[in-house]
């Protein structure tokens, strides 16, 4: 089905519609799919079918789906897929803020917002300067580090150990933690349960100790905020707190760490912007903008649909799932100029990148990752001078949390 919709009748069924392929996998990475969806946008797509779901990817089209109240999140589907239906990994998944609808999400959403607003998070921006001057420190002097194992993986968690008030050298057992329970998304739970539910009761009993300090004694981190939070009377259990702490890690980690290393990669493959950056401390934030718009980590969601969904002539049949493709949207020259070229200093105008989604899910932690990613670049940027690849990065697969898992940068000894 093409924009103009010349193919199909109105409700033609998603998969009798002739769609065009498009590989989720190409070996090439975000750089492959890119290429693919730039043909598919000129030939005026807005809908293709990978291997697995039909691939929503003009801007309008994922934007609209997204925020459809006619779909739901994928909740524990991934899991039921695997043969898992009940059982304590399976019921804290669907305790999962992203896996709630209706009132139960707004609830949760209403309570703990403010801890997340722009402002709130700009309580932890000290902590991520005095996090990376350390690591400059360090690292200055000598002239080059691999990014990911050097920084990036442990940056985040760093942050995320202070919002819920534990030592920064804690971060190790965050990270083995985190590491354990995303292994639920990697189809081999046969194997890998009792690990993730061992981790999963470890960090719980871990951070309800925390929730219990913070309650006898407040101190000046989120954790503190979100344990006082309070709307009309109402407030967070004990439970919902230790649940939104944990999805917070686990939402939180992965994903700024590799929006880190996909940035970097793309300032050391077009070093006249990186120059741009250290001179210019207001191209920071834009700067941001286009690193997440350009090539984001998490490539877009896969939504189920609720009922039949007629959506521009085609039907998503009830059950069925439709992924939903923001680095596509991303790209969409319908709606951005350029799209395809890297470049901070481009006016998109009033163009929001769907990276942190849209709608009623759209990502809680939004402001903290762009605040950690501008704090980054510009700690980075004005010390590391002559930035440059040092080796070819290597790439994670696409449809996954996306981003290099070795990125090896030189630049001039400080
Ligand atoms: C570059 C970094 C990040 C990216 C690209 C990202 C992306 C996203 C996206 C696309 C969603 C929506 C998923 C959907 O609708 O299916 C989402 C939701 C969410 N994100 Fe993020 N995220 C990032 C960082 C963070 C951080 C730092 C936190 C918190 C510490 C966080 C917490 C959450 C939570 C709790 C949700 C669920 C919100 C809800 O269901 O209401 N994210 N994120």
């Amino acid at each position: 089905m093409n924009r103009t919709g010349q193919w199909g009748e109105p409700g033609t069924s998603v998969g009798d519609a002739g769609l065009p392929h498009l590989d989720m996998f190409d070996p090439a990475g975000s750089d492959g799919v890119r290429t693919q969806v730039a043909a598919l946008h000129h030939d005026g797509h807005w809908v293709a079918h990978s291997d697995l779901w039909p691939i929503v990817i003009a801007y309008d089209d994922v934007k609209a789906l997204w925020g459809d109240a006619r779909f739901a999140t994928i909740g524990a589907s991934l899991l039921e897929a695997q043969g898992i239906t009940s059982g304590p990994l399976y019921d804290r998944s669907m305790r999962n803020l992203l896996s709630l609808e209706g009132e139960a999400h707004r609830r949760i959403r209403r309570l703990v917002s403010p801890a997340f607003t722009p402002r709130s998070v700009a309580g932890l921006r000290p902590a991520m300067r005095t996090y990376l001057e350390r690591k400059l420190e360090h690292f200055g002097p000598i002239g080059h580090f691999e990014l990911m194992h050097d920084i990036a993986e442990e940056y985040p968690i760093v942050i995320i150990a202070g919002i819920v008030g534990a030592p920064p050298d804690e971060w190790h057992r965050f990270s083995a933690w985190a590491e354990a329970i995303m292994k639920q998304f990697s189809f081999n739970l046969a194997v890998d349960l009792p690990e993730i539910e061992a981790a999963l009761d470890d960090m719980e009993a871990y951070i309800a100790e925390l929730i219990e300090a913070r309650r006898a004694e407040p101190a000046d981190h989120l954790l503190s905020m979100l344990v006082a939070a309070e709307d009309d009377g109402d407030r967070l259990s004990n439970r919902e707190l230790l649940d939104l702490v944990i999805g917070l890690l686990l939402a939180g980690t992965d994903t700024t760490r590799n929006q880190l290393g996909l940035g970097m990669m793309w300032f050391a493959r077009n070093p006249d912007q990186w120059d741009r950056l250290a001179t210019d401390p207001g191209s920071i934030a834009p700067a941001v903008e286009e690193v997440v718009r350009f090539d984001p980590t998490a490539s877009g969601t896969i939504r189920v649909a609720l009922e039949d969904v007629t959506h521009r002539g085609v039907t998503f049949p009830a059950g069925s799932m439709v992924y939903l493709l923001a680095a596509g949207a991303n790209h969409d020259p319908d709606v951005v100029t350029c799209p395809h070229a890297f470049d901070v200093s481009a006016d998109r105008g009033s163009f929001t990148p769907l990276t942190f989604g849209t709608g009623r899910h759209y990502c809680l932690g939004a402001n903290l990752a762009r605040a950690e990613l501008q704090e980054a670049f510009g700690a980075l940027a004005p010390r590391l001078r002559n930035l440059r690849l040092d080796g070819d990065p290597v790439l994670k697969p696409f449809m996954s949390i996306y981003g290099p898992s070795e990125l090896r940068l030189a630049f001039d000894p400080a």
